[in-house]
């Protein structure tokens, strides 16, 4: 009888691809009107620019003319984009509209322009690997308009894993124990909608030294809504969206808003915490390996739930095309 050895894991060989989804790419204060700035996201580039009207606009970033970087020198010209390199302009739609030095417009002078979409004060990307139009909605935080609530405290991580990864983190109750060095945690509950598209976690931290009550909600792999109460006029919110920068590297981009009522005792020392969590798992996150058919016992159950809602975002796209 003969032992099959499996090959060791690399990074290279296991990595999954990106899941579709909504992802940010940049605060709404970071793209002033007239700016025009270089993404880099899903191991491509793009130029991101904000029209005079106001729009945010995202496309890729290499002009078909000579493959000049538009998000690099690029200007914005009204509602449309100039390329540095010989002044071609493209709407925003993508379509050339001016060769200054020329009056017939090649009919493939066209660049992809990716569905964008800015609320609770951030621009997001629907990435699908075909473009394809979003599917589902974004999650509207009504808390950040809210002056019960703070005005939001950010804060953003690059961390060195992929984005399934990271987002696996929060369904590992166990991981806490030995990452994050909690003595006790408290019980939860992953529950999936009936549609299959909202992930839930819920925790009952009723008898810790802070009673509290959690309620996690993920739509997509890196965007996540994270409730929690402690009392009636005591409520925390905690919203991540993240950027997939390449296979190996993601952009976290938290927020952080509290009733004014708890802002002292729960303002600045919750974002202190999430980052030295972050901390914790950072070199875990930097060592490990995705694991494409992980091993898990009995008690994992939180994490084979994830598994399986997680498979949806992933398109084969030599199936469908
Ligand atoms: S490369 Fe963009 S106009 Fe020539
Ligand atoms: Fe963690």
């Amino acid at each position: 009888m003969s032992t099959i050895v499996e090959a060791c894991e690399s990074k290279t060989n296991t990595t999954p691809e990106f899941p579709m989804g909504w992802y940010s790419v940049a605060r709404s204060h970071e793209l002033q009107i007239g700016e025009v700035k270089r993404v880099h996201a899903f191991d491509r580039e793009f130029a991101l620019y904000r029209t005079r009207s106001g729009a945010a606009v995202l496309q890729d970033a290499y002009c078909p003319h000579l493959g000049a970087h538009l998000g690099v020198d690029g200007r914005v010209i009204g509602e449309s984009l100039r390329c540095p390199f010989h002044g071609w302009r493209f709407d925003t739609t993508g379509n050339c509209v001016e060769i200054p030095y020329c009056d017939e417009i090649p009919e493939r002078a066209k660049i992809r322009t990716w569905h964008t979409r800015e609320q609770n004060n951030e621009v997001y990307i629907w990435f699908h690997p075909q473009n394809l139009a979003p599917k589902w909605d974004l999650p509207l935080l009504g808390e950040l308009d809210d002056e019960k609530w703070t005005a939001p405290r950010y804060a953003e991580f690059e961390v060195p894993a992929h984005i399934q990864d990271i987002a696996e983190n929060s369904c590992d109750p166990v991981h806490f124990q030995y990452v994050h060095r909690q003595p006790d945690v408290p019980p939860s509950e992953v529950t999936i909608d009936e549609d299959g598209r909202t992930l839930h976690l819920r925790a009952d931290a009723s008898q810790s030294d802070f009673p509290h009550q959690l309620h996690a909600m993920v739509l997509n792999p890196g965007l996540a809504v994270v409730r929690t109460s402690y009392g009636p006029e005591a409520e925390m919110l905690v919203y991540n969206s993240a950027q997939p920068i390449d296979k190996h590297t993601t952009l976290l981009r938290w927020t952080l808003s509290v009733r004014r009522e708890i802002e002292d005792l729960a303002g600045d020392d919750v974002m202190k915490g999430i980052i030295a969590g972050i901390g914790d798992d950072y070199p875990i996150w930097a060592n490990k390996v995705h694991k494409h058919r992980p091993v898990f016992c009995r008690e994992d159950k939180s994490l084979v739930m994830f598994r399986k809602w997680v498979r949806q975002f992933y398109i084969d796209v030599r199936e469908v095309s």
